[in-house]
């Protein structure tokens, strides 16, 4: 049985190490909370995947994390929000939140002209979950959206922002030229690593909305809601890190993610994850 109680963790989730830049933005807001981050980096990416294939890793995720008494759970990775959310709601009796919806509200509340840009990976893309969240806020919008699979590699190889990735974004983002959104969602775990250039591309009228810095604002109001938040009284949040495996670069990649080096990072052998239903 799991009690919840506002000093137990919060678990967070992502294909790799992306989702760490929600961590960041968790811990930002919410310093005095313990997190629990499982990076899933045996099996990334999730982003060309089937949905099938997501909602099962997204479960035995879970399991994991509620075998280590989290709170809630917070979906870091778009690709696992956008299709396994509504499976892994029904399946878990504790708050799962994803990152969509609250990226969908921000845009909707920064978009004047109602047209509303989405960039993610094609599963993210092709489940039109960006979508749906937003035309439920408000039929009237515009949604263009457009899947770039090229940027999550680009960005875990720490590639320059000059040259390749320049022009891998110029005609991505083309697609926004002819009806130009006033907002545009970083659909995915790694594009807040592009901001500065996506923004140069797409010029200063359109306003960027980084769905995971979005999701730390709905996690401390689920927090407050059900009287969960850790009182700030103590002291910092402790945090600790799963992944599935240490690719090359590992190290690099993480603390580069993070923006200090990763403490507390324990290997779960793949069997083991497996083992979860
Ligand atoms: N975490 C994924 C997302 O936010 C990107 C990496 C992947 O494809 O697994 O969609």
């Amino acid at each position: 049985m799991n009690e919840l109680n506002s000093e137990k963790a919060i678990g967070v989730f992502d294909s790799g190490l992306g989702g760490i830049s929600v961590v960041r933005a968790i811990i930002n807001l919410l310093p005095h909370e313990h997190l629990i981050y499982f990076g899933d980096t045996a099996r990334v990416p999730y982003g060309s995947k089937s949905e099938e294939t997501v909602i099962r890793f997204s479960h035995q995720i879970s399991s994991f994390l509620k075998e280590k008494q989290v709170k809630m759970i917070v979906v870091a990775c778009n690709t696992a929000s956008a299709v396994a959310l509504e499976s892994l709601q029904k399946n878990f009796s504790i708050p799962i939140v994803g990152v969509i919806e609250p990226g969908s509200e921000a845009a909707v509340k920064v978009s004047k002209h109602k047209r509303i840009g989405v960039i993610g990976t094609a599963s993210t893309i092709r489940s039109g979950a960006y979508r749906t969240a937003i035309r439920s806020l408000d039929p009237d919008i515009e949604v263009i959206d457009q899947s770039c699979p090229l940027l999550v590699p680009l960005v875990e190889e720490d590639w320059p922002h000059d040259g390749v990735v320049r022009q891998v974004l110029e005609s991505y983002l083309s697609t926004f030229q002819e009806h130009k959104p006033d907002a545009l969602i970083l659909g995915c775990t790694h594009y807040p690593y592009l901001k500065s250039i996506i923004q140069e591309v797409m010029g200063p009228s359109v306003r960027l909305v980084d769905s995971g810095e979005e999701v730390a604002t709905r996690v401390q109001r689920t927090l407050a809601e059900m009287n969960l938040l850790n009182p700030e009284s103590g002291d910092p949040g402790k945090h600790k890190f799963y992944v599935s495996d240490f690719p090359q670069k590992f190290e690099e990649i993480a603390s580069r993610f993070l923006g200090r080096p990763l403490e507390n990072l324990f290997k779960v052998e793949l069997e083991v994850l497996e083992s979860y239903k």
